[in-house]
């Protein structure tokens, strides 16, 4: 009797915990993923409207600045990571990041939507409890004009690219493909 009561105190309390991660998630979610479309559209215009070298700052300012705002909003840290630096002071991941990236490659190749990859996890950091998410950041049509591969990049934009980033490894990519993730950290 006191051994099934122990088996059912464990299973709630696994129940709840996975019901905490579910709600931790779904706001997260909320309150980061928009910045990631309002990126995409205003990259999308920026490059029709003014063309590609022009669009550099969307990727260089507004994205890090729209996230920057969420994060003093909420006061959660927010970025954005990669495997393949174009900035490697600003987008290198720590190794849960790398872990996590690594990890959607995988699932990637195992058929997995690109789109809607994510991972959400409680850590321990110096002892206190920390919500860590990230979220893959898929690559569409207009990424490829500063992302794709390196033979089909505009020749003045690749010059603007290398005066910038001595150590770009950001090409290459194809349509489809992870680019890099956001991530978020919140203290519980
Ligand atoms: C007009 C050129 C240009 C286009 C188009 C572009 N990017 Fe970038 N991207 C950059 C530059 C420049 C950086 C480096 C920003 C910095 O200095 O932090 C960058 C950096 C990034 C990073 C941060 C990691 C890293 O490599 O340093 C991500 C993620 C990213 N881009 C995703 C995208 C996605 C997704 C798209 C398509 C929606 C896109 N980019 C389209 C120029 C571009």
């Amino acid at each position: 009797m006191f051994r099934i009561a122990l088996v059912t105190a464990a299973l709630l309390a696994g129940a709840a915990q996975a019901q905490d991660l579910e709600a931790l998630k779904l706001d997260t979610r909320k309150n980061a993923l928009p910045v990631l479309p309002k990126v995409v559209a205003m990259m999308q215009e920026t490059v029709a409207a003014k063309g590609p070298v022009e669009a550099i700052p969307v990727c260089k300012v507004q994205a890090p600045l729209l996230l920057k705002e969420q994060a003093d909003k909420t006061g959660w840290q927010m970025r954005r990571v990669s495997l393949k630096t174009r900035n490697a002071e600003r987008g290198t991941p720590d190794v849960w990041e790398a872990r996590q990236l690594a990890d959607f490659n995988i699932r990637a190749a195992n058929g997995e939507k690109v789109e809607s990859l994510e991972t959400g996890e409680v850590v321990s950091e110096n002892g206190k409890p920390v919500f860590r998410y990230i979220r893959a950041i898929p690559v569409g049509d207009v990424c490829l004009k500063c992302h794709g591969p390196v033979d089909k990049v505009d020749a003045g934009l690749k010059r603007q690219l290398a005066a910038s980033y001595p150590h770009d490894q950001a090409f290459g990519y194809e349509k489809g493909q992870i680019r890099g993730a956001l991530t978020v950290k919140r203290p519980l």
